[in-house]
């Protein structure tokens, strides 16, 4: 039985050498800074939440991920856990308060609750889509053209999730799913028996509130990052699909290294996009994402038998580019 259930994702926080190179970055990849100090970053999307990411000056490495916990008493309830620290205050813009605790790998996972939350952007809408269906019937759209502003930024609405290269995919979904509640979306298996792990896609239970297909998602670092463990990437959700090719093009046109981009995955469905930061901390563009109530059982995934059956990939794509074979690798960790 978990500790506690985690209500939503909150924010990473990465280590880079250099503030202003990685706030250009953060600005282009579609965020805005909400405050910055001698070595602090925190950057702000179009949802809700104070801050969704934030940056520690220093050598470049993964510091930690932030959760958010759906009641106070529940920081109570796993600063009594092992292992885990008593509620301290955050030091940051909003407040708020959190406990924190370390999972098999060493990566510091924060849980936090009652960081004021900020008035969402008034360009948090998406546009109708037309996709019709029948032949002039269906229409959401009328009268109206669709319209964005030539090299306007990305818009990004949330925090989506994070991907981990671990030692053990299984030991690390333990650990998450005894401590913050994690269930299983989609687990990867191998042939011939089907009983090593290729990933494990975990998504939050909130109940018969609906959670993202995957929060966050497990990937064997020994098969794919020469062991070393760490951060694979982190996930912003964006407001429309034309966010993501708008933010492809700005990103492009900075000089940036795409990662791996765009296509539809399979495990998610979301559509994708990942680029490098100067830093190699993979950063993606997600929308249109699947959602589950925790009464989806988990899935087994025979890979050689769900996607392309000749070219089994972890997490492939339905349309776009294959993955790259540099994606979870260990530079960025
Ligand atoms: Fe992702």
């Amino acid at each position: 039985m978990p500790i506690i259930k985690v209500d939503d994702v909150a924010y990473p926080t990465l280590q880079v050498p250099d503030l202003d190179l990685q706030e250009k970055f953060l600005i282009d990849f579609g965020l805005h800074r909400l405050e910055r100090t001698e070595d602090k970053l925190y950057m702000h999307g179009e949802g809700s939440q104070q801050y969704v990411h934030v940056s520690q000056k220093g050598d470049a490495k993964f510091l930690s991920v932030a959760f958010k916990a759906k009641t106070r008493d529940d920081l109570e309830k796993l600063s009594k856990a092992e292992g885990f620290s008593d509620i301290e205050k955050i030091d940051a813009p909003g407040g708020g308060e959190c406990v924190w605790g370390i999972d098999p790998d060493g990566i510091k996972v924060e849980v936090v609750f009652g960081i004021k939350e900020k008035e969402a952007s008034s360009d948090l809408d998406s546009w109708k889509v037309n996709t019709g269906g029948k032949l002039h019937e269906g229409f959401e759209r009328v009268n109206v053209p669709k319209r964005f502003k030539k090299g306007a930024y990305p818009r990004i609405k949330r925090f989506a999730h994070l991907g981990l290269n671990v030692t053990d995919v299984g030991a690390s979904f333990d650990w998450y799913h005894n401590h913050i509640g994690i269930i299983i979306s989609d687990d990867l298996r191998l042939p011939p028996d089907y009983k090593m792990r290729l990933g494990i896609f975990a998504r939050l239970d909130r109940g018969k509130e609906l959670a993202d297909h995957h929060s966050i998602f497990f990937i064997p670092a020994p098969m794919r990052s020469n062991g070393v463990t760490g951060l694979n990437h982190v996930s912003y959700e964006m407001v429309d699909i034309d966010d993501v090719f708008m933010g492809h093009e700005i990103l492009k046109k900075e000089g940036y290294n795409s990662e791996w981009g765009i296509g539809r995955h399979y495990q998610g469905s979301q559509i994708f996009d990942y680029w490098r930061s100067p830093f190699d901390q993979v950063h993606e563009h997600e929308t249109d994402g699947d959602v589950f109530d925790n009464t989806v059982p988990p899935n087994i995934v025979e890979v050689d038998k769900d996607g392309n059956p000749t070219e089994p990939e972890m997490g492939p794509s339905q349309w776009g580019p294959a993955v790259t074979s540099t994606f979870a690798n260990d530079k960025g960790t």
